[in-house]
């Protein structure tokens, strides 16, 4: 059984070769036999259920849904065309850097399969050969979630205007610390919902909307005043921006945070580990971590969510999206830590073709990575994440050549990946601002860091676990200090 579809195929090639042009009777008639046994209830199924049906599903991003052979037939020509130049898929890096858990591309051995499908008519097959549909809980991926936590209610986003970064705080009610498992964000309204990033915000840290206690509108000026004096940001309505006047640093290495923070000096990490819950954007799979590892929310924790909506033109729109949770059985040993990489100083000259950005973090102690994740924006070309090791080695960790800003997608290691104290991680990124990029929205303009799309960003996302940290022991300890009490 193992080897029947290789055999297949190269008995195939045969076949074609020796069919090609002269219309060889019999080996045509053992051509149309063969691929006669070629079907999507046998072969194609079982290929889609496993690679496409993630998205391509019903109430899902793709376009279509590949659980049944009617909804499917339609598509094949597009498909083959699609998982022959690789397209679907989608997958960015290259393939002979790292191993990943999630690798979605399909074998050579599949496209070959989908393509004869395809030119053999894309017959359906018996109905007893169709494996049974993955199945799905009301559309959560992670399941079905303990807790689900939705915005506070719907958002009514205007019908005219550009995009819009909206941040509402929800009170999840946790009375002690939870851990959580697997965390998925998802989207009410898809058309307006560009991305969503739920993030922990601990209790005690600065409220980024509700301010208590109000201050008046001279006060908050003079904040504002102040804040815009001394940051090389500034908020331009709902979005935050570098100013076009800051300091210039393409290489963020050169600067005493890497290029992380919104400093004159660069002097100061402005972003640090950033209490990361889940993300939804296309591509984006949803938060699923390993025995032993979880996110932490402590107790009286709030959930704040960043929406970054795009309108729909002459149609007002709501939305109220939500994150679900689902937590450890047991208590973890470890806690996921995120860490943006990032240079926030950088400006891209007009035109530029192959621009460099890069940044740096000098890792602080011993860790294991979960997962990377580049995130630029649609003048963003290429990442590659490279580890220079306090014994002089280097290693590429990610290398990602044809970076696409539709797909935001995590890479997460086989191996968790061993990173000893001492170890500088390099971020570099290229940006097409050409007129050549098809995505570029103006190549006359200098860009510079921002939130909203026609600005830049420059990230690498590494997920990450303290190799020092043991949660389990810590709560027993905990746990006997009370019982003590
Ligand atoms: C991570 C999500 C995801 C996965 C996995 C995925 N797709 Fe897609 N696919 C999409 C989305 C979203 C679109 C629409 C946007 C686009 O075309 O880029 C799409 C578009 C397509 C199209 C083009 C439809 C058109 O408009 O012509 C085809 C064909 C396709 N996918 C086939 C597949 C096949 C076959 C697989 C599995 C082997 C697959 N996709 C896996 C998300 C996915």
């Amino acid at each position: 059984m193992k080897f029947r579809y290789p055999l297949f195929v190269l008995l195939f090639c045969v076949f074609a070769l020796l069919a090609g042009g002269r219309g060889n009777q019999s080996s045509a008639a053992k051509e149309r036999e063969l691929t006669a046994t070629i079907t999507f209830n046998k072969d194609i199924a079982p290929i889609f259920y496993k690679t496409c049906a993630e998205c391509h599903r019903p109430g899902e991003a793709a376009p279509f849904s590949v659980l049944t052979y009617k909804e499917t037939r339609p598509w094949a020509k597009s498909i083959r065309e699609k998982v022959v130049n690789r397209t679907m898929p989608p997958w960015h890096a290259d393939p002979h850097v790292g191993e990943w858990a999630n690798d979605r591309r399909l074998s050579e051995k599949d496209i070959a399969l989908i393509t004869t499908w395809v030119d053999s008519g894309a017959k359906e097959g018996a109905a007893k050969d169709l494996p049974p549909a993955p199945t799905f809980t009301e559309g959560w991926t992670i399941g079905k979630p303990d807790v689900v936590v939705s915005l506070p209610e719907p958002f009514t986003l205007e019908a005219n205007g550009p995009d819009e970064y909206q941040y509402f705080e929800v009170d999840p009610g946790f009375k002690q610390d939870v851990y959580v498992q697997r965390a998925e964000a998802r989207p009410d309204n898809r058309r307006v919902v560009h991305h969503i990033i739920a993030f922990i915000k601990p209790p005690g840290a600065a409220a980024k909307t509700d301010g208590q206690p109000h201050p008046t509108k001279e006060e908050l000026e003079k904040q504002r005043a102040e804040f815009e004096r001394e940051s090389t940001q500034y908020q331009d309505g709902f979005l935050q921006r570098t100013k076009a006047d800051a300091p210039v640093h393409n290489q963020g290495c050169q600067l005493p945070n890497g290029g992380t923070g919104i400093d004159r000096q660069g002097k100061q990490d402005g972003i640090g580990d950033i209490n990361w819950l889940a993300a939804y954007a296309p591509g984006t799979p949803p938060i699923e971590l390993p025995a032993g590892t979880a996110i932490r929310i402590p107790a009286g924790a709030k959930i704040l969510f960043q929406m970054h909506y795009s309108k729909v033109a002459g149609s007002v729109q709501k939305d109220r999206s939500s994150v679900g949770l689902v937590f450890a059985k047991q208590q973890p040993e470890k806690e996921m830590l995120v860490r943006a990489v990032s240079n926030t100083y950088f400006q891209i000259p007009p035109g530029a073709q192959n621009h460099e950005v890069s940044a740096c973090w000098t890792v602080p102690e011993d860790l294991h990575i979960l997962s990377l994740a580049p995130h630029l924006h649609v003048r963003g070309k290429a990442q590659r994440v490279e580890a220079f090791y306090p014994n002089g080695h280097r290693e590429v960790l990610l290398d990602v050549p044809n970076y696409d800003f539709a797909w935001q997608t995590f890479y997460i290691p086989k191996q968790r990946k061993a990173i000893p104290k001492g170890t500088r991680i390099l971020v570099t990124s290229l940006f097409d601002n050409s007129a050549k990029n098809k995505f570029n929205p103006d190549p006359a303009k200098a860009v510079r860091w921002g939130e909203p799309t026609y600005d830049e960003m420059m990230i690498g996302f590494i997920s990450y676990t303290k190799d020092s940290q043991n949660l389990k022991d810590a709560a027993v300890h905990r746990n006997e200090t009370t019982s003590r009490q």
